[in-house]
């Protein structure tokens, strides 16, 4: 029978003898954590760009994990401090020397992992967030980052990312190593919480959640109120509010609409003026109508907007400056899309962007709306 002497968690003795060292806090967090970092780590790695919100769950899980270890690393039980484990470059070398006596706690390597990681996967929630900003242009950093900015933010990430799947597997064998020469399981010891008694001096201090708590909902207040006053914030190269309605009804006639944002000014003036003989149709308007969507056209073209597509597309082909898709930029993005898919009757091939990208039309081409229909059933 598990019978816990001390509550708060301090290495309260159970039947078998054994010392409570990981409070449930300590343990929920490490769980929970190897969930919300490999999920991240799979969508980001592996998943198609529609999985997006997968991935940003993941991360925001992962950071507020982080944020309940900081304050609970100043408020829990005995070993969850900080205090119990600091980082100690003469205690790692006393410790690979043979030295230390092994005591509850994180050994003082395994102290420098915590920390390790700890920062990584902070560092990793910052520039995930201003990737998300810069590049795909949304959430909290959407009008405090530019796209340049954002593209370095999404190499760090990336270089980040590659770094904590080496912590980890630093990690593991860290455990394996540690808990062969203790002769004690430690994956286990993280998951009962409980370990083989043994000499320990660490100081007692008994968990503290109701202060825990509130440092927790003040934190979460905190964010939120930040949040919502950096989404007020204007952000007028990012496409937003209506279209001009002559431009969706005229050119929306035969293929998806381009939102202006897609081409430069010269292209729009270009494809404006030669009406008559559009991509061999003739696509005349009259001249009020014509003037009307040219002039729209030009004044929210791709040089006014600081979004992927505006930075991808605005440096026309120079063999073909009237079509995004004859753009270097265009086809490598959509390089892993089959031809065959393209010239499927239901798409209409690559000008009908709006059969794959639910929000084409605002010209915003978020990840999470990209969606390649599946075929129709063949009727006979
Ligand atoms: C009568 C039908 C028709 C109308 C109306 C029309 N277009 Fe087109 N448009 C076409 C065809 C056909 C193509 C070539 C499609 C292809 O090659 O797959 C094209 C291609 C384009 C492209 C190049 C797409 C690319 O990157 O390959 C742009 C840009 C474009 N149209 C803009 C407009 C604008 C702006 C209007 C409104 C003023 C308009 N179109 C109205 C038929 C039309
Ligand atoms: C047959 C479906 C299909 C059509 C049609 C299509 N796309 Fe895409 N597009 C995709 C897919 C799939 C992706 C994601 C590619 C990847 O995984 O990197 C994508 C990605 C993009 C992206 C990058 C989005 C991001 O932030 O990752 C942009 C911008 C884009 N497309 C623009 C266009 C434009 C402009 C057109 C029309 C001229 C168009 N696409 C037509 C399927 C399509």
């Amino acid at each position: 029978m598990d019978r816990i002497a001390n509550q708060s968690g301090t290495s309260g003795e159970t039947a078998s003898g054994d010392v409570r060292v990981w409070d449930a806090g300590v343990r929920l967090f490490h769980w929970l954590l190897v969930i919300f970092v490999a999920g991240a780590a799979l969508s980001g790695f592996f998943g198609p760009k529609n999985w997006l919100d997968f991935h940003l769950w993941a991360g925001y899980a992962a950071a507020a994990l982080i944020a309940f270890r900081l304050v609970w690393g100043l408020t829990g039980a005995t070993h969850a401090r900080f205090s119990s484990f600091p980082p100690s470059l003469a205690g790692v070398r006393a410790h690979l020397s043979g030295k230390h006596a092994a005591g509850y706690g994180h050994n003082p390597l395994g102290a420098l992992m915590v920390y390790a990681l700890l920062a990584i996967i902070v560092a990793l929630a910052l520039t995930g967030l201003w990737t998300l900003g810069g590049v795909v242009r949304q959430g909290p950093l959407a009008a405090l980052s530019s796209y340049a900015s954002g593209r370095t933010a999404k190499e760090i990430h990336e270089f980040l990312a590659w770094g904590v799947i080496g912590l980890v597997a630093l990690h593991l064998g860290g455990v394996i190593f540690e808990s062969r020469r203790e002769k004690e399981n430690l994956a286990r010891a993280m998951v009962t919480g409980l370990k083989r008694p043994r000499p320990d001096s660490t100081p007692k201090r008994a968990a503290r959640p109701v202060v825990a708590t509130l440092a927790l909902l003040g934190l979460a207040a905190a964010t939120f109120a930040i949040v919502s006053w950096a989404d007020r914030l204007p952000a007028p190269f990012i496409p937003s509010g209506p279209v001009l309605a002559e431009w969706k009804a005229e050119c929306g006639d035969c293929h998806t609409p381009h939102h202006p944002s897609l081409l430069p000014a010269a292209s729009w003036e270009k494809i404006m003026a030669t009406l008559d003989d559009h991509f061999g149709e003739d696509a005349s308007l009259d001249a009020g109508a014509m003037e009307n969507i040219r002039d729209w056209l030009v004044a929210n073209a791709a040089g006014h907007y600081d979004t992927r597509a505006a930075n991808s597309f605005r440096q026309p082909d120079a063999a073909e400056p009237l079509r995004i898709t004859a753009t270097a930029r265009w086809k490598r993005i959509h390089d892993d899309v089959p031809a065959e898919t393209f010239k499927r009757k239901d798409i209409g091939g690559p000008v009908n962007c709006a059969a794959c990208h639910g929000d084409a039309e605002s010209g915003l081409f978020a990840p999470q709306k990209i969606n390649i229909p599946k075929p129709p059933k063949e009727s006979s």
